[in-house]
């Protein structure tokens, strides 16, 4: 559910038509719902309320604008961060330290040191080798780093390859088997404090049994370790659940995630740790765009917009599907391709699809780009980083703005010894 509706004819961001926006932003640009982005923040939160211990970690690479992260600091979650720069974003916003959990496999040296300095929550080890790392920069520092280690159980998550992260040919985390002896030995270490498991099997999940295997697989390891004499008081278990992006996707809701962690997870006595991201977010943004022009085909017609892949890289990326909705709809409909205006056949949003009618000038939207669609912006063929707005009720605001050519443009140096 969400809060872009047409209202007399025209689509609105809430109370807020998405054309008054673009006036005065321009376009490409994109659109957040403060309204949709709470309610799924509790939604979620609410499908968890039987489990007896919970923490909420949002993914803040799926949206990390700085707005999106307050407003969600403000409903009580924490943060899932991957870099030092997302760290410093999650603080920013008012998270508190000891609420984040600091992801991923490449950790460097100094991203590891200030995260120890800043207190953060807990390290969600990706090997041995970063665990015997984290030991001794926290012992050197005088400071304990609260970890999990991230198991790799070699399931199946039954998405896209690009985004399936829980396969034994995947580099995340330790070999299922080897789990439970490295957990001992990185227990024994000066300057850690072992307290649990994580998982991540991977992202837009659409069927749970996969997750639940794999959560069954993580409950058989904490009872071995605990039987080790052990401490295992946290067990991470990620996100990953999938959002509809397409009329008629079936997708797993909140509660039915809720009920089947409750089932294989819920006597566990342990803290269970939650890292979702797409299904806070993904709804929660459009990306409005403009027609740059409708030309002829040989089967259909090129709708050209002045959004790119740049702006929006998942169609280009994952074969993504994005809906496209005209602005302000005439109810006629057409049969053509989307495409971005970047040199490249990749930019193309859509291939032989039914359409509103639009013409040059128009504005139309890409809907469910609030997850990884700004984040994964960039700036190829020289165009600018697309502005962010977040609308709430009959008022918005720039939450982030464009970032011109030129200011890129003034980053680069030519070297003397060129001239
Ligand atoms: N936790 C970990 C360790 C992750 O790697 C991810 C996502 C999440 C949580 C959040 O997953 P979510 O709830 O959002 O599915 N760019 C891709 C998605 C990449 C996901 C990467 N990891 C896309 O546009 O589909």
């Amino acid at each position: 559910m969400d809060h872009f509706e047409l209202k007399n004819g025209e689509l609105h961001a809430e109370d807020v038509p998405l054309a008054a926006i673009s006036r005065e932003t321009g376009t490409p640009v994109y659109v957040y719902s403060r309204a949709t982005l709470t309610r799924h923040a509790r939604v979620f939160r609410e499908a968890l309320s039987a489990l007896p211990s919970v923490h909420i970690a949002f993914a803040v690479k799926s949206n990390p604008n700085l707005a999106v992260l307050r407003l969600l600091a403000r409903e009580g979650y924490g943060a899932d961060v991957v870099s030092e720069g997302e760290m410093n974003r999650a603080l920013a916003a008012g998270m508190k330290a000891e609420d984040v959990v600091f992801s991923g496999v490449g950790k460097t040296h100094a991203e590891l040191t200030a995260a120890v300095k800043a207190g953060i929550g807990q390290f969600n080890l990706e090997s041995e080798e970063e665990g015997i790392e984290l030991a001794e920069i926290a012992a050197s520092l005088g400071k304990t780093a609260s970890c999990a280690l991230r198991v790799n159980p070699d399931v199946d998550a039954k998405t896209h390859a690009k985004i399936s992260t829980g396969k034994s040919e995947n580099k995340f985390g330790v070999p299922y088997d080897l789990a439970a002896e490295i957990y001992a030995r990185l227990s024994a270490l000066p300057g850690l404090e072992m307290r649990g498991l994580a998982v991540h099997i991977g992202s837009q999940i659409s069927d749970l049994e996969p997750s639940r295997q794999a959560f069954l697989k993580m409950g058989e390891l904490m009872k071995a370790l605990r039987g080790q004499g052990l401490s295992v008081t946290h067990m991470d278990l990620g996100g990953g659940l999938g959002v509809p992006y397409k009329a008629g996707d079936q997708l797993p809701t909140p509660a039915d995630y809720g009920a089947m962690v409750a089932e294989v997870a819920g006597g566990w006595g342990a803290t269970l740790m939650f890292e979702p991201g797409r299904v806070i977010t993904g709804n929660s943004g459009v990306l409005v765009t403009e027609v740059v022009r409708v030309k002829q085909g040989a089967n259909h017609p090129w709708v050209v917009v002045d959004a790119a892949m740049n702006d929006l890289a998942r169609p280009a990326m994952y074969d993504a599907w994005h809906d496209f909705m005209a602005v302000k709809p005439s109810g006629e409909t057409m049969t053509a391709n989307i495409v971005g205006p970047i040199c490249e056949s990749s930019d193309t949003f859509a291939m032989a699809r039914e359409i509103d009618v639009v013409k040059k000038g128009d504005l139309g939207v890409f809907r469910t780009a609030g997850a990884y669609g700004a984040t994964m912006a960039n700036t190829y063929n020289s165009r600018a980083l697309v502005p962010e707005v977040m609308v709430d009720g009959d008022k918005w605001s720039l939450v982030a703005n464009r970032i011109d050519p030129a200011t890129i443009l003034a980053a680069e140096q030519v070297p003397e010894w060129l001239d």
